[in-house]
């Protein structure tokens, strides 16, 4: 697996008149080519600040981020600039469409800013708008859309330039959770099957479930990490049980043959993984 996006001992001190604050302290991130991370952890425990370092919006205090190959944290303003503009998209909580312009014109503002020629344009915004669903909305001014068909616009807009990384802070956090959940599946969709490594907050517990891994932030620091919408520690209880129980209690869901039930050896550790995987 390739590595498109890595953070080494991130660390973000805010500095005011009521002293320092530690928003993002000693973070340690790897993310890989068609991984999609969920930044979990309640308001102010540094979500913000922690996606801010990592597409480069921000500069850390200490540590290092790398985009592939290149360190993001020592490349000069201009160069950042660049770098951002061909291997980053942003999708943000406030949609952040330009009112007067329509979907497609949204959308294809990232191509003009990098000066894509005209036919190029075209094809690609085509092509991003058909990949959120939104291919009859293209004339549309953002007024005339709902909220979720205005995230898929911003969605869209952070795709349009092919970005190694996208980096998306809370971006359901303005749309009502049926809503949201269908965003949250939409990135989860894009990021697998076209090879991003994304990087997305939410506060909501309920939309972790696209996750290949998700991280908890709690003031500034990574509490817990889990892989995919299970925690560890689910994953093996759920593994103990299965070692324990006689084979009789294998859930009636069982597609296994008849027979298999009835022999008395429990099943061994990665022979019940295997079943489970077979499910
Ligand atoms: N520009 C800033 N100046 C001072 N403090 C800040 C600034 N940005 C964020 N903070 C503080 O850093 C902490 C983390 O904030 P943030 O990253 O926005 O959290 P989240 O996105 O999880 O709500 C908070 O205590 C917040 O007040
Ligand atoms: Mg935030």
């Amino acid at each position: 697996m390739t590595v498109a996006l890595r953070a080494e001992k991130l660390t973000r001190v805010f500095t005011s008149s009521a002293g320092d604050v530690h928003a993002c302290v000693d973070i340690d991130l790897e993310v890989n080519e068609g991984e999609l991370v969920v930044v979990r952890g309640s308001s102010g425990a540094g979500k913000t600040t922690l996606l801010n370092l990592l597409g480069g919006l921000d500069q850390p205090t200490s540590g290092r981020v790398w985009i592939g190959d290149v360190e993001a944290t020592a490349l000069s303003e201009d160069d950042l600039a660049e770098l951002r503009r061909e291997k980053l998209g942003f999708v943000f909580q406030s949609f952040g469409l330009i009112p007067v312009l329509s979907a497609a014109e949204n959308v294809e503002l990232p191509l003009r800013i990098a000066r894509t020629d005209p036919a190029e344009r075209e094809e690609r915004v085509a092509e991003a708008l058909r990949l959120v669903n939104l291919a009859d909305q293209a004339p549309q001014r953002p007024a005339e859309l709902s909220g979720g068909q205005q995230q898929r616009v911003g969605i869209a807009r952070a795709i349009v330039s092919r970005p190694r990384v996208l980096i998306a802070d809370e971006p359901t956090g303005q749309l009502d959770s049926r809503t949201a959940t269908t965003v949250m599946d939409l990135i989860g969709e894009l990021v697998h099957t076209r090879g991003i490594a994304a990087v997305v907050s939410t506060h909501d517990p309920l939309l972790v479930r696209r996750a290949d891994r998700v991280i908890e932030l709690h003031d500034g620091r990574v509490t817990s990490v889990s892989s995919g919408s299970v925690a560890e520690a689910d994953v093996a209880a759920i593994e103990e049980i299965t070692d324990a129980a006689p084979p009789v209690a294998q859930p009636a869901q069982s597609e296994e043959p008849a027979g298999e039930a009835s022999e008395s050896a429990p099943l061994t550790r990665a022979e019940a993984r295997a079943r489970r995987k077979r499910r």
